[in-house]
C-alpha cells in the first residue's frame, strides 16, 4: 500500500507530539510519586487519573502514525531527541511541581494546535479529530492545575 505525501507529512508531524506525550506521562509519574505536603492527597489522585489518560493517548498516537504508513518512535533516544518537554525535579516544591506540570500540558497544546488545520486541510479529518482530542484534554489539565495552585 502506497500512501501519499500528505499521509507521510501527517505521520512526521505526529511523531514530536507521540514524544512529548511520553515525557508528559513521565514528568506526571514524577509529580505523582514525590509530591509533598497539604496537597497531597488531591495532587496524587488527579495526577494518577492524568497519566493514565496519558498512557493511553500515547497508544492511539502512535497506533495513528502506523495507519499513516510510518513507524512509530519507540525508544527514549528517540523520544528525547524529538520532543521538547523537560525532565521534572522530583525535589520541587508541590507549588512548582505543579505549575511545571501546567507548562508542559501548555506547550503540548500549543505543538498541537497548528497541526488540527494542517490535517483537516489535507483531508486527514480522522488524525484532525484526534489532535482536537488531545488538545481538549490538555487544555483542560491545564486548567486545572493552574487552579489548585491559584
Ligand atoms: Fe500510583
Amino acid at each position: 500500500m502506497a500512501y501519499t505525501p500528505n499521509q507521510i507529512k501527517t505521520a512526521e508531524a505526529l511523531k514530536p507530539i507521540l514524544a512529548e506525550t511520553v515525557q508528559l506521562y513521565v514528568l506526571t509519574q514524577n509529580v505523582h510519586w514525590n509530591v509533598t505536603g497539604p496537597l497531597f492527597q488531591s495532587i496524587h489522585l488527579l495526577t494518577e487519573e492524568q497519566y493514565t489518560e496519558l498512557a493511553t493517548a500515547v497508544d492511539e498516537i502512535a497506533e495513528r502514525i502506523r495507519m499513516l504508513g510510518q513507524k512509530a518512535p519507540a525508544s527514549l533516544k528517540a523520544y528525547q531527541e524529538l520532543g521538547g518537554i523537560p525532565d521534572g525535579d522530583e525535589n520541587a516544591t508541590a507549588e512548582v511541581m505543579v505549575k511545571a506540570l501546567a507548562d508542559a500540558h501548555s506547550y503540548i497544546a500549543s505543538r498541537i494546535r497548528p497541526l488540527i488545520s494542517n490535517a483537516s486541510e489535507g483531508g486527514d479529518e480522522v488524525t484532525a479529530g484526534l489532535l482536537t482530542d488531545r488538545l481538549t484534554v490538555h487544555e483542560k489539565a491545564h486548567w486545572i492545575l493552574g487552579a489548585t495552585i491559584a
